[in-house]
């Protein structure tokens, strides 16, 4: 689909640009902000992580925050804090908290006869309420700028957390990731790139499409989903699980993004801000084979014994997703936003 030359004219030009720290929101992330605005030093001694990875406010944004270091990082923040040991023990701890709450929601990890049929089956199985449904049928456009603020977290860094599988990989598993990021990235076309056609989403609708200008609102639930995804993908050791987790997306993908651009439409909105939605509707269609077959089944047949984790990283991709889609909808049926704070749309 070619873009007009205004709409050309309004695609971003080069890199955006870091976004600030956000706001503390808690006492580890008070500490961790307040040391990453100043010098590259050892952090100073951390209170014990004694809570919910997966919920906590405080602990999420600084597990997030961690990462972001590897991503654009902060503006303001010397990039050298990147690799400083004492933050990567402080990381550590937060991840093994990470970890354990991820087995706990994600559940026994029981293999069928292949990975292929082990993936299928687990998203057979699921019976979590669909978000993109309710979307399609009855979300109202405020919710539908929640949603796109939410998915903001991830999208406009789509791809970037899995091409760190990438030198970890190597044979047909390697080769499928390679075509599956190539078009994650437009092949090489910057206008095409699904980040950046999710940008054009969010101005398509009003939002501030600046990488990370939500942040300070996107609660723990979302935090929590793109932080599955960096633990997976930056460790070497649970680059099965990261394969799982990228086969899940791609598999879940062709009808949620048909039903958004549904309800994109529904409320009005026209095809550019489809635009994102459709081109998944399509290149996913495509991907989901090549994310079970050559991509996870291809790291099985090399790396047997990544199996259970492959599958374990789909698993808990699965319920990391299905709290965040009953965060959402909980919030909504009892009234209020689902963010930390409404958002203004210009
Ligand atoms: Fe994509
Ligand atoms: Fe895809």
């Amino acid at each position: 689909m070619q873009l007009t030359p205004q709409e050309l004219a309004a695609l971003r030009q080069g890199p955006l640009p870091a976004p600030p720290l956000p706001r503390p929101r808690g006492a580890l992330t008070e500490l961790l902000f307040k040391s990453l605005s100043g010098p590259v030093q050892p952090l100073p001694p951390t209170p014990p992580i004694a809570v919910d990875l997966l919920s906590d406010d405080d602990a999420v944004l600084a597990l997030y925050a961690c990462y972001e270091l590897h991503y654009r990082g902060f503006a303001g923040v010397d990039d050298t804090w990147e690799w400083e040991p004492s933050l990567h023990a402080f990381r550590g701890h937060l991840e093994a908290a990470f970890l354990e709450r991820l087995r706990d929601i994600s559940g026994p990890v029981v293999l069928s006869d292949d990975i292929e049929s082990s993936l299928h089956a687990l998203l057979a199985a699921g019976d979590g309420p669909s978000l993109s449904e309710y979307m399609a049928s009855e979300g109202t456009r405020e919710q539908l700028l929640e949603f796109h603020v939410h998915r903001s977290a991830y999208q406009l860094k789509e791809a970037d957390p899995h091409s760190f599988l990438l030198p970890r990989l190597s044979g047909a598993a390697k080769a499928a990731l390679v075509e599956i990021q190539s078009d994650e990235y437009g092949e090489g076309v910057e206008k095409d790139m699904h980040a950046e056609l999710f940008a054009l989403s969010m101005r398509e609708l009003g939002l501030d499409d600046g990488y990370g200008a939500y942040l300070d609102v996107t609660p723990a639930p979302t935090l929590a989903s793109v932080n599955c995804a960096s633990f997976f993908s930056l460790h070497r050791r649970w680059r099965g699980a990261g394969v799982g987790h990228l086969a899940v997306f791609e598999m879940t993908s062709v009808e949620p993004m048909g039903r958004y651009s549904v309800a994109l439409r529904r409320h009005g909105f026209g095809p550019w801000a489809r635009l994102f939605y459709d081109t998944h509707v399509v290149a996913d269609a495509h991907h989901q084979t090549l994310a079970t077959r050559d991509l996870a089944g291809g790291l099985v047949r090399s790396e047997p014994h990544l199996a259970a984790d492959v599958l374990f990283g789909a698993q808990a991709l699965s319920a990391v997703e299905r709290r965040f889609t009953e965060h959402l909808l909980g919030c909504w049926k009892a009234g209020r936003s689902s963010l930390l704070a409404p958002v203004l749309v210009s």
